[in-house]
């Protein structure tokens, strides 16, 4: 076999990364980080729908939520993001959809675990909380990461199973 060097290999594996198809919708406590999180989306490559909001006027969180769902669900997306002051309302609201498994990483090591562990096909992020990381680097985690599947998804099938 050939050795490639690394500026090919990483060609190679840009081709073969798996493209995201994102929804994204966040209240006004998180407008300015929704916005930077569209552009580190498109910047990464990845296909982003923008749900809004798109001005500081006052929403409640689970309407936006509620788009952001009702889209997801209606076209092949990977993944949604929802984000408000805390991330705590949105990821409460989106976990009440039956299907959306939500999670609200501390950081880049339990953001890449949800996905990893948990399966997660939404991630909530605050606007006005302040992580010890960059919360692109706590996407990247993420949307880089697969489900592991084996007896992880005996437990997801689990939690899907709560109160159905
Ligand atoms: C809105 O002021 C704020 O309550 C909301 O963004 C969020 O933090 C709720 O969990």
């Amino acid at each position: 076999m050939d050795i490639l060097d690394m500026s090919t290999l990483h060609l190679i594996l840009e081709e073969k990364r798996v493209k995201h198809k994102i929804v994204i919708a966040a209240d006004h406590g998180a407008l300015e980080l929704k916005n930077r999180l569209v552009e580190h989306i498109r910047k990464r490559g990845d296909e982003i729908t923008d749900m809004g909001v798109f001005s500081e006027q006052s929403i409640d969180y689970p309407d936006i939520v509620k788009d952001a769902v009702e889209e997801f669900r209606s076209k092949p997306y990977t993944c949604g993001i929802v984000c408000c002051g805390t991330g705590i309302g949105v990821s409460m609201s989106a976990n009440k959809y039956q299907g959306i498994r939500c999670a609200l990483p501390q950081n880049s090591y339990a953001a890449a675990m949800g996905k990893r562990h948990n399966d997660a096909n939404f991630i909530a992020f605050g606007g006005r909380i302040e992580y010890c990381e960059p919360v692109e680097e706590m996407l990247d985690a993420y949307l880089n990461t697969e489900f592991e599947g084996g007896r992880h998804s005996r437990r997801v099938e689990k939690i899907m199973k709560i109160e159905e």
